[in-house]
């Protein structure tokens, strides 16, 4: 037997087993009376939650409906476009006059005659120049008939160089029109005009209706058949252009 002497005898002042039923019995109450105060965090109770749901459905509606929540007329002025670059405005390049138009493109284009007629359109070694040629400065529809079917036998000094292979292949009307306005104002020849893709479309349709289709044309073709310009409405080299569509476009003043 231990000595108890020690320890309080809790049998004799207090029954244990008692107390701790009151205490549970008494903590219950007090839980069902009153929600234990959690300082704010307790869970919500589900129908408070719903009901704010529900409020706020109603008044997004209302709001709604009525037009004034979703409705951009608010934020975005009537006629408002976004103003432009500096250097240009948002439809693209600004328009510029035709030849500078033409020309800036034929520049690119001449990219197919460069490794034969020279940057500087002298030529040189196997190749005649196109400065100062007769036959670049003079009559378009010779000098489309060369670009287009290419060049066999004299040139227009009369020196005989060879064959120039036809270049036609794979031009558009504008790409000619470009590359012959390009040479035709180039390496000091100035003649001032543009050959416009109208042009060339024509000449385009005059090369494909050649006897001799296919072959490269001669001194003797071009003085019999085509000494004489391409047929079309001639523009004034000063006509403001659309640097992309190259059609003319309207300007104040
Ligand atoms: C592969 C070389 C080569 C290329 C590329 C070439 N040419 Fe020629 N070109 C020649 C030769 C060679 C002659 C001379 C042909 C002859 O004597 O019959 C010539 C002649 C010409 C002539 C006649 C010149 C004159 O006064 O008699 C013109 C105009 C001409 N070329 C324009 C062009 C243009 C424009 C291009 C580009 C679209 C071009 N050539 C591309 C080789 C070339």
């Amino acid at each position: 037997m231990q000595d108890s002497s020690n320890k309080p005898d809790l049998d004799e002042s207090l029954n244990v087993t008692e107390s701790h039923d009151r205490t549970v019995r008494d903590a219950a109450a007090v839980q069902r009376e009153k929600h234990v105060d959690e300082g704010g965090r307790e869970p919500m109770s589900l129908w408070v939650f719903g009901a704010c749901a529900f409020i706020l459905l109603i008044a997004g509606l209302a709001l709604g409906s009525a037009g004034t929540l979703f409705n951009y007329d608010e934020t975005v002025r009537p006629g408002y476009v976004r103003a432009a670059l500096d250097g240009g405005d948002s439809a693209g390049p600004p328009p510029a006059e035709a030849l500078k138009v033409y020309m800036a493109k034929g520049e690119k284009i001449y990219g197919k005659c460069i490794g034969c007629h020279a940057p500087d359109g002298k030529g040189g070694g196997a190749y005649p120049a196109l400065a100062g040629s007769d036959w670049v400065v003079g009559d378009t529809q010779k000098f489309a008939m060369i670009v287009l079917n290419g060049l066999s036998g004299p040139s227009s000094t009369g020196k005989n160089w060879g064959v120039m292979p036809a270049q036609g292949i794979g031009m558009s009307p504008t790409d000619l029109a470009a590359v012959m306005t390009y040479v035709r104002n180039s390496f000091g020849n100035s003649v001032g005009d543009v050959v416009t893709s109208e042009m060339a479309a024509e000449a385009i349709a005059i090369s494909e209706a050649r006897a001799n289709a296919g072959a490269p044309t001669s001194a003797d073709e071009l003085s019999a058949d085509h000494a004489k310009m391409l047929p079309g409405e001639p523009l004034d080299p000063s006509t403001m252009l659309d640097p992309i569509t190259l059609e003319p476009v309207e300007t104040e003043g």
